[in-house]
């Protein structure tokens, strides 16, 4: 059977609300779309940070700004309205883990997904360190260099070895990866 769980109904622009989008109509939709393509079961899994509730677990300023939707009410949405299964994207925040747990079990999830959108952030910062490790392996010169060259090539080694597991990772969760060197540029931090 093939399934989508990673599914929002809402887009993701400040301008967009709730109640324009957690409909039935919608749902339709994406059931008709879904219909098309065969595939049998849908799962609506919307950002965690697009709700108010979210601000008890984090205070980042981009969540403050976005925080606007009730939780409840997108969880009641989808049990008494939809035949979706009820889903939520939750960034992980270190530090959060516990303030993260609560909101989370609070409520009736058939599942959870995890960083998916972070992922891409993610590769692009290890290929950047790839690179910079390049760098100091390639410049590398004085007293020792033999041995600090070949430790940083060994560096370098490992860290493009996680480049392919990422990026998968990222691909199997229904998100993307760097297409180009001037993406990851422009992606990476
Ligand atoms: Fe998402």
């Amino acid at each position: 059977m093939l399934t989508d769980y990673h599914l929002h109904l809402r887009p993701d622009d400040l301008e967009a609300r709730a109640e324009d989008h957690f409909t039935e109509e919608n749902v339709s939709r994406y059931r008709a779309l879904a219909a098309e393509r065969g595939i049998a079961e849908l799962g609506v899994s919307e950002h965690v940070y697009r709700f108010e509730q979210a601000l008890t677990v984090w205070q980042h300023p981009l969540w403050r700004e976005f925080a606007i939707d009730d939780l409840d009410a997108y969880c009641e949405f989808v049990r008494t309205r939809t035949d979706l299964r009820l889903g939520i994207e939750a960034d992980f925040v270190a530090g959060a883990e516990d303030r993260t747990a609560n909101l989370l079990q609070e409520r009736d999830f058939d599942y959870i997904v995890g960083s998916v959108h972070f992922l891409r952030e993610l590769l692009a910062d290890v290929f950047a360190l790839y690179v910079k490790t390049k760098n100091f392996h390639w410049h590398m010169s004085g007293p020792h260099f033999r041995d600090y060259h070949l430790l940083l090539d060994e560096q370098a080694t490992q860290i493009f070895a996680m480049t392919d597991d990422i990026a998968e990772r990222a691909r199997k969760l229904g998100g993307t990866t760097i297409r180009s060197i001037s993406d990851n540029h422009a992606i990476s931090a």
